[in-house]
Parts: structure tokens; sequence; C-alpha cells
């Protein structure tokens, strides 16, 4: 995780990296810092918490610099801990984990050197300068050799001036080429304005930014060239727009984002060749984190029932441990907002070294699971700024659904073309009645947990709606199959705990509602969300909120609708911020 960035050029470096960082901001927001060369006099500025507490720093003078946006791995979010971390002539920036870093401490200790913070990343600083014989290059290089983990690094030397040395290995790391001077950053939106050549650094190379100039090299130092990424620089930087939170404006945009995806799959160029692969896949796998898994599992339920393939969704940093079978004719479908967390990426590199295809759906171009997958197919959602993840989910199953669609036509499955159209028009519905939610604020916001149950489609909509809620209310939750409450998890219910239900299948309706008694009949307060009006006076029911009708199989894109409701007003109610909830980051980095 961590947001790293670096400028070096004409104009000053301070307000550079700021406004830089401010962008980075979902990438952790627990400590922040730059440093800044004026001449070769180091100038180091650092605090806990989020960048706007480096606003005093906006003045230093000096036209080099790097910066460091944290979430804490090793080591409380405290100003000591925050990048960056200075030894002897460097400051280094660093975004990821160094898995090895207690050896190498160890004799760094033995040499009689001191620690200043409890960081893993400090002890880069330490091996550059054990390793700098005057040749800063290769310093860096001596010192990524010794290095165990996950790294992008940005380095400063007080005897060079004029130069910032980078490093990539696991985590992203991009550089642009402008008029007034070179940049550097964890990600595009970062650094990307008109008339910037943009480059990425691969896995294993390094970068030299000195001057106006930036060379690159291979892990084994030989110096290679590189084209610029083909990047839009128009894009629109968001705002909130009246809207008093990220996540709610976020919320309105989901009938766009879902309409936007919608056109997707028939605009992939490749998708005959993609149609080709899923209609000889034996069976689909889907790799995933957090939300991303859960937009999976409704998915398997779509392509289960619509096409009648098989399909497993595993949770990618389980997946990517566990010694997964690959069968011939196996198609990994990668989920990922971000496209760089790091978990779905070490998931679809390994099945890809297995011999599966992999089909990336991410909301980021140019992100690193676009770039290592086979087939990219991009949800429209617009950026997502807020760190609960809420139309980047509906587009998700929006374009989840529209592949099973698609591989349920291939295959002589069944085809509900006509209710899939409709979704982004019902979501628009189903976000107005969502409104309802807001008078249930008061029975959640002090509850001591609180329950969401479902079958089916209902039970992945279920769990959607419980994380979202203790991400951002703190209060813990549980998504959970309304068949398998009684087999343990019943002994939580006692007086006026909230049950949510959710109810969009006819089918299923009868069978819900005795869980949903079961909790009634132990004191548990019922709020109901449903397709099925008549269910609404049920005496179970205390509170609900009636959604358009989707068919049961996509429900969850209308359903979720007012669950992400009641997650954030409950958070408004506890005070909370729900665009920044604490010890969370928006991409998850390291593993
Ligand atoms: C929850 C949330 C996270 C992400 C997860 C995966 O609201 O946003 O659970 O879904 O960290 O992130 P991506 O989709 O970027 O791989």
């Amino acid at each position: 995780m961590c947001g790293i960035v670096g400028y070096v050029g004409t104009g000053r470096a301070a307000p550079i990296l700021l406004d830089g960082l401010k962008k980075l901001e979902y990438r952790g927001y627990d400590s922040a810092g730059i440093a800044v060369l004026d001449g070769s006099r180091m100038q180091l500025f650092r605090r806990a918490g989020s960048v706007a507490y480096l606003e005093e720093a906006r003045k230093l003078q000096g036209c080099i610099g790097i910066g460091h946006t944290r979430w804490a791995t090793h080591g409380a979010p405290t100003e000591q801990n925050a990048h960056p971390h200075v030894y002897g002539r460097f400051a280094v920036v660093h975004n990821g984990i160094i898995e090895n870093m207690q050896p190498l401490k160890e004799a760094c200790l033995k040499r009689g050197e001191t620690f200043s913070s409890e960081t893993d990343s400090e002890i880069i600083a330490h091996l550059i300068e054990f390793c700098y014989d005057g040749d800063f290059i290769k310093a860096v290089r001596s010192a990524c050799a010794r290095l165990e983990g996950a790294y992008a690094l940005a380095v400063l030397c007080t005897a060079e001036p004029d130069t910032i040395v980078l490093a990539r290995r696991a985590s992203p790391l991009v550089l642009g080429e402008g008029e007034d001077g070179l940049y550097l950053a964890s990600d595009i939106p970062a650094i990307a304005r008109k008339g910037i050549k943009i480059y990425a650094l691969s896995d294993g190379e390094f970068a030299i930014l000195r001057g106006r100039e930036i060379a690159f090299y291979t892990e084994d130092g030989r110096k290679i060239s590189k084209d610029p990424i083909d990047y839009d620089c128009e894009e629109e930087i968001p705002e909130k727009k009246g809207f008093a939170h990220f996540m709610r404006k976020e919320m309105s945009e989901i009938p766009l984002a879902m309409a936007n995806t919608q056109k997707i799959i028939p605009c992939y160029p490749r998708i005959s060749e993609l149609r080709e692969v899923l209609c000889h896949a034996e069976y689909i796998e889907i790799v995933a984190c957090g939300t991303a898994y859960h937009s999976g599992i409704c998915a398997k339920y779509a392509f289960e029932s619509l096409a009648r393939v098989p399909v497993a969704v595993s949770i990618a940093s389980e997946y990517r441990y566990r010694d997964p079978i690959v069968k011939k004719g196996t198609v990994v479908i990668a989920v990922s907002q971000s496209g760089e967390t790091a978990d779905t990426l070490a998931a679809a590199e390994l099945a890809r070294a297995r011999g599966a295809v992999v089909v990336a759906v991410t909301n980021v171009r140019f992100s690193s699971l676009a770039r290592l997958a086979d087939h990219v197919l991009f949800t429209c959602a617009g950026r997502e700024i807020a760190v609960a993840a809420t139309k980047s989910f509906n587009a998700q199953l929006m374009l989840l659904y529209s592949l099973a669609e698609e591989l349920a036509r291939a295959r002589g499955g069944r085809v509900c073309g006509a209710e899939l159209a409709e979704l982004p028009a019902l979501a628009a519905e189903a976000g107005r009645a969502a409104e309802g939610v807001r008078g249930w604020t008061a029975h959640f916001a002090g509850a001591k947990s609180v329950f969401f149950l479902g079958r089916g489609a209902d039970y992945c909509a279920a769990l959607e709606g419980s994380l979202k809620f203790k991400e951002i209310t703190y209060l813990p939750s549980e998504g959970y199959p309304a068949g398998e409450l009684k087999h343990g998890t019943l002994a939580l219910v006692e007086r006026n705990t909230p049950v949510v239900a959710l109810l969009t299948s006819r089918r299923l309706a009868e069978k819900t509602m005795n869980a949903v008694h079961e909790t009634y009949a132990r004191g548990a307060k019922v709020f109901l969300i449903t397709c099925l009006p008549e269910y609404c006076s049920r005496e179970e029911v205390s509170f609900s909120v009636v959604i358009p009708d989707c068919g049961e199989i996509f429900s969850p894109a209308l359903s979720v609708i007012p669950l992400q409701a009641l997650a954030y007003y409950v958070s408004v109610a506890r005070g909370n911020d729900p665009d920044k909830p604490r010890n969370l980051a928006k991409s998850v980095t390291v593993e």
C-alpha cells in the first residue's frame, strides 16, 4: 500500500509533491512526509495523519524531492515511522513490504548503526548507505539485490542533488516527462496532465531521473529504452459536486456506471476469441478480494444458472498459497477495481503460469492486472475515491452478468437479455427507494452486532452488505445464509439485535421468512429489503424498503444499493468519515 511521488525539474518541488500525494491518499492516510533537497541540504517534513497535515511544508525551497503517504504495515502510524526515512546521505520512500528485514537489521546493528523508526523501510536507506562507493545507482542496485519482498522505491542522495533513483519489484511505479521536469508516482492519475509523457517501470527495472533526462535500466544494469504509455490525460479529477462525501456521490453514479459497463462486452475488439475460450472452458475460477470477491460469488450464481458452467470463487490470498489445481481448459477471471491488489495479481500470475487463460475485470486502464491478463474487460465505473467500493461493485456485477449471458447464448443456455438490459434503469429506481433506510439509522447506530440474511443470490448481497456496514460503521456484523443461522450463529441474537433480511426470490421467500421468524422469536428487530411488497406487512417485519424486481439471479445489483446506503447513513450518524475508514486504504498493494 502507501503512495509515493517524486519530482525533479525547474519548479519548486514541495507544492508538486503535496498535490501528488493528495491524489494518492486512497493508498493510505496514516501518516505522510516529504524530503526536499535545497542544494545538498536535505529538508525533511513528516506528520502523523493525512497529507493535509503537511501544508506547512509547501513553502520549502528546492526543485527536487520525494514524498509518501502511508498505510502502516510495520510500526504504528506515528511521525517517527512516517517516510521518507533518512540515513547518512540518503532519503528513501518505499511502497511494499521487506520480508527479510530482521536479518538485514541485525547486520546493521552489528555494524553499530542505529534506527530511528520501527519500519521495515528504514533498512533500505541503511543498506544503500552501506553499499555506496560514489556510484548512486550501483548502491541502489546492490541494496535491492539484498531485499526480499515487494518494493517501489524513490531515493534522494545529498551527494548528487539533481538525481532521483527508482527501483521496482512487485509494487507499481510510473514516471512522467513534462515541460517543467520529471515526475514519479505510484499511479498515473497522480502525475497525469496535458503534455506529459508517461512511462511504466516493469518488475526488476531501475530508473534514474537526472536534470531533464530519464534513463531506464534492467535488473542486471543494462540500459534500455521505453515507449511512453498511450494515456488519456484529460481524465476528470473527481470532485464531490455538492455531496457531503465521495461515497454518497459514487452511489448516485451507480446507474451510469452500470449503463456504461453494459456496452463493454459488445465493443470488446477480441470478443470472438474470448467467446471461443469461454465456450471451451470446462471450469471457471474467479479470484478476487473483499468486495470484488463478493461480486465473484454473485456471478457464480449467474454463470451456473444461465450457462451451466461450474464456477469456483476463491479469495485470492487463499488461492495463491493453496497449490491450486489448474486443469486444461480452465479460465480464471481475476476481478479487481484497482487492478493493483497484490493477492489478486499473485493469484492471476500463478493461474497463468499453470496454464489458465486469465481474464481481468478491472476499473483501471494500465493497471498491473490489465497488463498481465490474456483478456481485459474494463468496468466503466469512473474513478472511485471512497475507500468503500460501491459503484465499482455494481459495475463488476453488470460486466460479469453480461459475460454469463454471453456464455449462455453461445452454449445454448438460458438467456435473460431483457432483464439484463433493464438493470441500470432499475438501479436508479432502487437508489430512490434506498433513501428509505435513512429512517432506520437510530436502530443501528448503537447496535452491538448486526446480521444480514439471505438465501441464494440474496445471501451474496448479504455478504457485501455486511462488509460495507462493518467497514465504515466499525460495528460487528455478519452476512449469513438464512438457512445456516440455526447451526450456531442464532445464539448471538438477543432483544433488539438488528437483522436485515433480503427477500428477492419468490421461490425462496417462505424459506427465508422461516429463518427471519426464528430471529424475531428471539427478540430481533427485523428490517426487510424486498421486491415482494406483500411481505412488508408480516408481523415479524418492523421496517421495510421495496426495490424493483429484476429477477432472482441479478437481484444483488439492486438489493445491495439500500445496504450501501444503510452503511453510509449509520457511519455518518456515528461521526465517522465514510470516505476514509480507519486502518484501511483503497488499494491494497501489499499481501
Ligand atoms: C471494500 C473494498 C475492498 C476491496 C478489496 C479489493 O469496500 O473496497 O474490500 O474490494 O480491497 O480491491 P480491488 O477491487 O481493488 O482489488
